[in-house]
């Protein structure tokens, strides 16, 4: 049985609330940062945890603080990404919903580190019950004395903002997060400099994810090192996992990390196996961001060795025979599932929230959209494969923000293994099309 740092008491009825929240503990933290920790400190312990960011870029948190500019009489800001809109990750919500205060809690204790005295928690515009929740529990911890002035009477004060986004997936890239918190439009801004530097107002800024702050909790709880004793290699401490589409228990769990990927899918205390009795075809590990991977490398490294979740395992081969953990949405794809239609719709996907700044993403995501309408409606030709490879090349690594990747990568990964299912559309547009929708075509 796995350890749960984050979901412990998320069956407690109540645990919603600030008072069945501190009666299974809650605010502890708080108490202890603010009450015996120096900002420095526990700064420190963020660091030997080895918590790395869990928003899907695995970016050691503790070294992101420490990178906090901090000069003479400039405010600093701490901003949660709750901006969660990738495809297959639904994690963040589960935590918004169930345990807001843990988020509320994460904000403070992180807050204080950071030396901010005003925070926001930007939520993708389509979360309102999340941001009624959000707002409910700020204003009862703020009513008992955990956010304002003079918190415990330490001196420090915090303000905590909700702020909903306006519902684009590119408002969760963190600088054009930033820039919509300025009442901007949501583009990304070029990097560096990093937020660290010039974020919010220009003024240094730390950007975390909701999950990354809620482990915040149980790490000043419990110090950073028992934290980090968990898990595997750098791949420290818990992590939640959004489990999607074929899967007979899909949800949200709590993993230690370093968990085989074949026990998460087919044992009973996660996913209990492929729904219907059917085989597993492929995976995304992480979000659609991802690469996908077709079964056997999903259960096995290239070298037979069992694949674990964890940041270094899943990506082992590379993008040849590996993935990535992303942000943990984890989605099976069923023997009856196809690829060439599950990749198109991610295309569309990637096209419709392109921002268009650059035109590697926006004229490419596009052009890969129709390329592979095209191939799944039956009218595709061999070149049209090469040309898909072709264009995705021509996006990787030449975009503002990683969204142009993300549109290339799951088109690349296809291809590469899944070849023969394109060809098979091409070859065989009646029958492919037949499986895939009946007879109708749209
Ligand atoms: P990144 O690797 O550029 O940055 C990660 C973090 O580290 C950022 O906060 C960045 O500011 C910081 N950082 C990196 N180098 C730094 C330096 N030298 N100095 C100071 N700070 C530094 O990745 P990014 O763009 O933040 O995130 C991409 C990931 O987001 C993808 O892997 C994707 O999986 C994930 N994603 C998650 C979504 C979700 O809904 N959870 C949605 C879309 C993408
Ligand atoms: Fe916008 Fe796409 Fe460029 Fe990102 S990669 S800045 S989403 S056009």
């Amino acid at each position: 049985m796995s350890r749960k740092l984050l979901l412990e008491h998320i069956n407690v009825p109540g645990i919603n609330t600030l008072e069945v929240y501190r009666q299974k503990g809650g605010y502890r933290a708080v108490e202890k940062a603010l009450k015996t920790l120096t900002p420095e400190e526990i700064v420190e312990e963020v660091k030997k945890s080895g918590l790395r960011g869990r928003g899907g870029a695995g970016f050691p948190t503790g070294m992101k603080w420490s990178f906090l500019a901090k000069p003479e009489g400039v405010a600093r800001y701490l901003v949660c990404n709750a901006d969660e809109s990738e495809p297959g990750t639904f994690k963040d919500r589960y935590l918004m919903t169930y345990i807001p205060h843990a988020l509320i809690e994460g904000m403070i204790v992180s807050s204080f580190a950071l030396g901010a005295k005003v925070s926001y928690i930007y939520v993708r515009g389509e979360m309102m019950p999340q941001i009624r929740i959000l707002e409910k529990a700020i204003a009862e911890a703020k009513a008992a004395g955990w956010l304002g002035k003079n918190i415990l009477g330490t001196g420090y004060d915090l303000e905590l903002y909700v702020q909903p986004g306006g519902g684009a997936y590119i408002c969760g890239e963190e600088t054009a997060l930033l820039e919509s918190l300025e009442g901007k439009r949501g583009n990304p801004r070029i990097k560096p400099p990093f937020p660290a530097i010039a974020g919010l107002y220009g003024c240094p800024t730390v950007v975390n994810n909701v999950e990354s702050i809620a482990a915040v909790v149980p790490i000043i709880n419990d110090g950073g090192d028992e934290y980090a004793k968990i898990g595997i290699g750098r791949s420290t401490g818990t992590k939640l996992i959004s489990a999607s589409g074929n899967l007979v228990k899909p949800g949200v769990y709590e993993i230690e990390l370093g968990l085989p990927v074949e026990e998460f899918i087919y044992s009973d205390e996660y996913c209990g196996g492929i729904a219907n009795g059917k085989r597993l075809k492929a995976t995304v590990a992480g979000g659609s961001s991802v690469p996908v991977l077709p079964a056997n490398l999903t259960l096995k490294l290239a070298n037979g060795e069992p694949r674990l979740m964890s940041y270094e395992s899943l990506s082992e081969g590379g993008f040849a025979t590996g993935t990535m953990l992303g942000s943990g949405g984890f989605i099976a794809f069923d023997e009856d599932q196809c690829i060439v239609r599950n990749t198109w719709n991610f295309s569309r996907f990637y096209h419709h929230e392109s921002c268009g700044q650059c035109s590697p993403c926006r004229e490419g995501t596009g052009w890969m959209e129709k390329v592979l309408h095209k191939i799944e409606h039956g009218h595709g030709t061999m070149e049209d494969v090469d040309l898909l490879w072709d264009i995705q090349r021509k996006i990787e690594g030449n975009t503002i923000c990683p969204l142009g990747d993300a549109a290339a990568w799951p088109v690349a990964s296809a291809i590469r293994h899944f070849r023969d299912e394109f060809e098979w559309h091409i070859k065989e547009p009646v029958k492919s099309q037949s499986q895939n929708y009946g007879i109708a075509n749209y």
